[in-house]
């Protein structure tokens, strides 16, 4: 009889034939194929990973997520990084983290200040109401859909206690203002940076900046990838960013003690931080007083943080084991993209605000975004109208602006000065893919509907 490895070994070869009969390559038909927004994009490696891990059947979390973990630490420069099910589940273990007791006087209270932005994702806002903070909303700027840098500074207040935002897509926000903000007022950041991984920043003042305790400076100013100036950050999964576990995310930090908490916070809210299989790595599992519970009460069952299970399947992280090998050139691939669209719509940027990079910035791009002018002499729904008519996904810039939508109607907030282009962005703004998926038929393609439509021709 074969021993079971020599049948995995047959399982995952047939996967790869599998994976050629079933995800051959086709040719590009435009009356019957989308121009997707974004995609998974995956070859043999991803299904032989996630059948590997299934045939494990170890189910949860196993070598395959710590293996994640270690890479994708390893890829960012940082000593941590927790896998977990979601990035809305990252901002939500992030900014929980914050409010723990461990932080004692640093931690944050109900009541305290968020700067974040209404023109973004729900899940950015989200844990910020769910731990009873306020948060502060700044305009963005058109064109690079980030906070504009002066009104941050104007946005803080005796309350506000962190700043919380998104690098939005991919776009990092103005690092420089921040981190000097962050520092001057002593508060947290925590990047949301779900939909730019990959994208870079250069501090005018180099790494001197940082604002992590307990990183090493470096007096050298070399662009740093984003999600690694905060105290926390962020990163999502899905399969429409930039790499996929299916549904999956990740925090990421430099700080052990952040870490631990949000550990503890992904994991049930659970005191102990032995790795699955073990059970003693403190060392003082029965000989410990926590709260009012009997002296050496068993460690794996004493909980510090109301918390929640955001764990990952080790099916999950083994198709990210595949897919972060990939990412340097999915990166690549986004960029390119972006400039061969910035090529195709320059003609037309008397009419269309054309998307731009934030100084210092090399964005690593979530999408297209295109903002149509007042004068332009058609509407956003009338171009996305004519894209989606002819097989081009659009989406809007997300929420456009969090306030309006029904939620959010009567949730504690300030507005610092106005949310004038936010709103702008709402009427005005969509975006179109630049993920790897798109070749340069699509391109091509996409070309040519954007000539027709800016020759007048419109949806009959
Ligand atoms: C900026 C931002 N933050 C958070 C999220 C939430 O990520 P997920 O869909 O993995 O929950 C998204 C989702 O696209 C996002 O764009």
């Amino acid at each position: 009889m074969s021993t079971p490895e020599a049948i995995r070994t047959q399982i995952l070869a047939l996967v790869k034939e599998y994976h050629t009969a079933k995800f051959a390559p086709k040719t590009f038909d435009p009356d019957k194929d989308l121009v997707h927004y974004a995609g998974r994009v995956f070859d043999a490696e991803e299904i032989v990973n996630l059948v590997d891990a299934g045939l494990d059947f170890y189910l949860t979390a196993n070598r395959y997520a710590e293996r994640f973990e270690a890479e994708f630490a390893e890829y960012l420069g940082l000593s941590n990084a927790l896998l977990v099910n979601s990035g809305s589940s990252a901002n939500l273990v992030a900014l929980t983290a914050l409010t723990s007791p461990k932080l004692k006087d640093r931690r944050l209270k109900p009541g305290d200040e968020v700067i974040t932005t209404a023109c973004g994702f729900p899940t950015t806002l989200n844990p910020i109401l769910q731990n009873q903070l306020v948060p502060v909303f700044v305009d963005v700027n058109l064109g690079d859909y980030t906070a504009i840098p002066e009104r941050l500074c104007t946005a803080i207040g005796p309350k506000t206690k962190a700043v919380m935002m998104a690098h939005t897509m991919g776009v990092p926000f103005h690092l420089d203002t921040v981190t000097d903000l962050v520092k001057k007022h002593n508060l947290w950041l925590i990047e949301d940076n779900c939909d730019a991984l990959g994208s870079t920043y250069t501090m005018k003042s180099g790494d001197m900046n940082r604002i992590r305790q307990n990183s090493v400076s470096c007096p050298q100013i070399s662009p740093r990838l984003t999600g690694t100036f905060g105290h926390l950050s962020t990163f999502s999964f899905y399969p429409a960013h930039h790499i996929t576990l299916g549904e999956g995310g990740c925090v990421a930090t430099d700080d052990d003690d952040l870490a631990r908490i949000a550990r503890s916070i992904r994991d049930w809210g659970r005191d102990c931080y032995c790795a699955g299989g073990e059970s003693n790595t403190c060392g003082k599992r029965f000989s410990q007083q926590f709260g009012t519970l009997p002296y050496g009460y068993d460690h794996k069952y004493v909980y510090s943080h109301i918390g929640y299970n955001l764990k990952v399947t080790d099916m999950q992280a083994a198709v990210g084991c595949a897919q972060l090998r990939k990412l340097d050139q999915f990166i690549a691939r986004r960029k390119k993209n972006f400039r061969k669209l910035t090529e195709i719509l320059k003609p037309y940027a008397d009419r269309l605000i054309l998307p731009r990079a934030t100084e210092s910035s090399d964005p690593s791009w979530f999408g297209y975004v295109i903002t149509v002018k007042d004068q332009a002499g058609f509407t956003r729904n009338d171009l996305t109208t004519f894209l989606e008519t002819n097989h081009i996904e659009t989406r809007n810039l997300f929420s456009g602006n969090l306030l309006c939508h029904p939620a959010y109607q009567s949730i504690p907030h300030r507005i610092s000065g106005d949310l004038t282009n936010t709103n702008f962005i709402m009427n005005n703004t969509f975006f179109i893919g630049v993920y790897p998926g798109i070749d340069d038929k699509r391109l091509n393609y996409i070309k040519a509907v954007f000539n027709r439509f800016m020759a007048g021709e419109r949806v009959s």
